[in-house]
């Protein structure tokens, strides 16, 4: 018996490869369908002996209650972007100074959302969204009906790989027409499409849906190359995007681009740009990344397309600083696959840089295939009754006169209980980098403003009590708000530069958020730093010390601050400890060459948990340069720049001093 459900799931499962993936099919559908009926009576007799990669799996399909949490064994990074020829030069030239004759692998930019799977000894375990690229959403229910991904490799190996999940052009126009017969909104574009069928708690719809995937890396490949990686894809039985190739030359990358250009359009689904990947892992290792991209790989985008339409009007909106921006009001035109009615004008600047007018037609685009941009008037077809835009005088909301900046560019609101601003840094404090609560959306933040249900920060942390009211207001249900309470619940927990981030203080980013967290670890201490202490850390600065004083000697902040940590609200530092280390303190680190002893990340970690900071390129700022075999440029600089040199044997004694290794 098992050996005949075996023989079944291998010819169903070749069948679907050769179907699905090679155009190739060996099997009528009528032979197909009585194998498949064959193996699913013997499974419902012997369910012990149902194969996790049977066919049936994808069959069966799945309702979860809510989408889990997923960390990311390493972190899902974006890619940095070039738009034209002397940028995609710039970024081989940087590469070429470190490695004189790399080689590249140029791939098709798939316009779908990225997703990362996991296979434990070969069979398929878990597929996880990108999210923040730190935690994603388990989607593996989804994922599994995806009919060209297997569900056990041709090796049984654990396996992490990363791809993009992507709806045919012909899926997403049999798509739209179902839902236009049905009466439903009709999806912008393909990529929206996969998207709305991948956020879906029932598989039901990513069935229907016809979903496809391409795979295109592998975080820590054994491989010595990223164009071998790709044939070990393929090998274990992964789809993959086949139009790679290899370039020896930065011509070689922009023919590349040049014949995709051309040939963009007869693809059968959506391309959004070209990927450039350095081909040699550990050339790519040595590049490193950034905070947000690998230094060895970029995506050239294809030039936006641009529209004409029509400038109605132009309004202005109230920004949680109760900074001023016009917005272009303009008649809704299809641009890059999304209907486009707004615009931000930025500033009176930008206005008058671009001479625009009420009334006057605009070239649109969407800069980064993203955000819509006005670019400028279509000059010759003015009919003279085009208007100059006047400035408005006060605040559209609270109609309080408005102020200019001391750049005098922008003009600001200064009534802090604006309740335009008041609802922008709600919706700050939730958002994704900040508190990360999930369910309070700006529009349903607007109407709990307007309704008095949330009017400052602590108000969200009280709205447990107010559950029965939430599940009876339209639109909500016990589910949704469940999840909304659960979601701010969690948010308790956070680490204090996420907080820091939400409070909305002047000037203090994400990134200066961390550095804050991490020097006093403890909001109490932040509140008491002087403003001469708060100036002297590395990037805070002048400007940002008086700004965080004048934050924290606000009382109404003050009592905010005690408030959210009466309700609950962490306000310490909850990543790794920094401990002092005069070896590493405040010095800057280049690490380059192998060490046999440690790799490369986890050396990262402990130079950073003793403070110090790793860069990725040797300058005149460096402090010290960790040299391992077959070490490349890197050294050769830091030696021409008379940097200090750590060996091996030089940094395996320290960290054994430290007790690390
Ligand atoms: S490689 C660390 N290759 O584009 C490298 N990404 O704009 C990971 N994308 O987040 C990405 N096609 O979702 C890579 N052939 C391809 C791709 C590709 C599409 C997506 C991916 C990425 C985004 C960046």
């Amino acid at each position: 018996m098992k050996e005949k459900i075996q023989q079944l799931v291998d010819t169903l499962n070749k069948a679907n490869v050769e179907y699905y993936m090679n155009d190739n099919p060996f099997l009528s559908d009528n032979e197909y369908d009585s194998l498949l009926n064959e193996l699913i009576k013997l499974e419902q007799e012997n369910p012990d002996l149902i194969l996790p990669d049977s066919p049936t799996q994808k069959v069966a399909t799945q309702v979860i209650s809510e989408f889990k949490k997923v960390t990311h064994d390493t972190p899902m990074f974006s890619l940095s972007n070039v738009f034209n020829e002397v940028e995609v030069r710039d970024f081989t030239n940087k590469i070429s100074k470190e490695f004189p004759n790399c080689e590249y692998v140029c791939e098709l930019k798939m316009d779908g959302l990225a997703v990362s799977l996991n296979y434990e000894k070969g069979i398929f375990k878990r597929a996880a969204t990108r999210g923040d690229g730190i935690i994603g959403e388990d989607i593996t229910h989804n994922v599994k009906m995806i009919k060209t991904l297997p569900l056990k490799l041709k090796e049984p190996i654990d396996l992490e790989v990363r791809g993009e999940i992507f709806m045919s052009k012909k899926s997403f126009n049999e798509c739209n027409k179902k839902r236009e017969e049905e009466g439903l909104p009709l999806f912008q574009n393909p990529r929206n499409a996969a998207a709305g069928s991948i956020r879906q708690l029932d598989s039901k719809i990513a069935k229907e849906r016809d979903l496809d995937i391409y795979l295109y890396h592998i975080p820590n490949t054994p491989l010595a190359t990223h164009y071998e990686t790709m044939q070990y894809i393929k090998k274990l039985g992964l789809p993959i995007n086949p139009n790679l190739a290899l370039a020896t030359s930065t011509s070689g990358i922009l023919d590349y681009i040049a014949n995709w250009t051309e040939k963009r359009a007869s693809l059968p689904y959506e391309i959004d740009g070209i990927v450039i990947k350095v081909n040699n892992i550990g050339m790519q290792r040595e590049l490193g990344s950034t905070a947000k991209y690998p230094r060895w790989a970029t995506a050239y985008k294809f030039p936006a397309e641009e529209v004409i339409t029509k400038l109605t009007d132009i309004i202005f909106t109230v920004g949680r600083t109760g900074q001023i921006t016009p917005n272009a009001v303009l008649e809704p035109i299809k641009v890059a696959g999304s209907t486009v009615k707004r615009a931000t004008l930025h500033n009176l600047e930008f206005i008058k840089a671009k001479d625009l007018k009420i009334g006057d037609y605009v070239y649109l685009h969407k800069a980064g295939d993203v955000i819509p941009e006005v670019v400028g008037p279509v000059i010759n077809r003015r009919c003279g009754q085009e208007k100059a835009l006047e400035m408005i005088k006060e605040c559209p909301i609270c109609h309080t006169p408005l102020v200019k900046s001391a750049s005098e560019i922008d003009y600001f609101c200064p009534n802090e209980a604006c309740p335009a601003r008041n609802v922008e840094s709600l919706i700050h404090f939730v958002s994704r980098n900040a508190m990360n609560i999930e369910g309070l959306g700006e529009s349903i933040m607007e109407d709990f403003y307007n309704m008095k249900i949330i009017q400052s920060f602590p108000d969200i942390y009280h709205l447990k009590n107010k559950k029965q009211e939430l599940i009876e207001l339209e639109g909500f249900g016990i589910k949704s708000v469940e999840n909304l309470l659960i979601s701010i619940e969690n948010s308790k927990h956070n680490s204090l530069e996420r907080l820091l981030f939400a409070l909305g203080i002047p000037g203090i980013g994400e990134k200066n958020a961390r550095i804050l967290a991490k020097k006093y670890e403890d909001i109490d201490d932040l509140k008491n730093a002087s403003e001469e202490e708060l100036q002297n850390i590395p990037d805070i600065g002048g400007i940002l010390a008086k700004n965080i004083c004048q934050f924290f000697d606000n009382p109404a902040n003050r009592i905010v601050i005690s408030q959210l940590q009466s309700l609950g609200v962490n306000t310490e530092y909850l990543g790794p400890k920094v401990i002092e280390n005069e070896m590493f303190s405040n010095k800057k680190f280049v690490l380059t060459g192998t060490l046999s002893f440690i790799k490369r990340d986890e050396l990262k970690k402990i130079i950073e948990k003793y403070n110090g900071i790793v860069s990725g390129s040797v300058s005149a700022k460096t402090d010290v340069v960790i040299v391992g075999q077959d070490a490349g440029s890197k050294y050769d600089k830091a030696v021409s720049l008379n940097i200090e040199i750590w060996d091996e044997e030089k940094i395996k004694d320290i960290l054994t001093d430290l007790n690390e290794i």
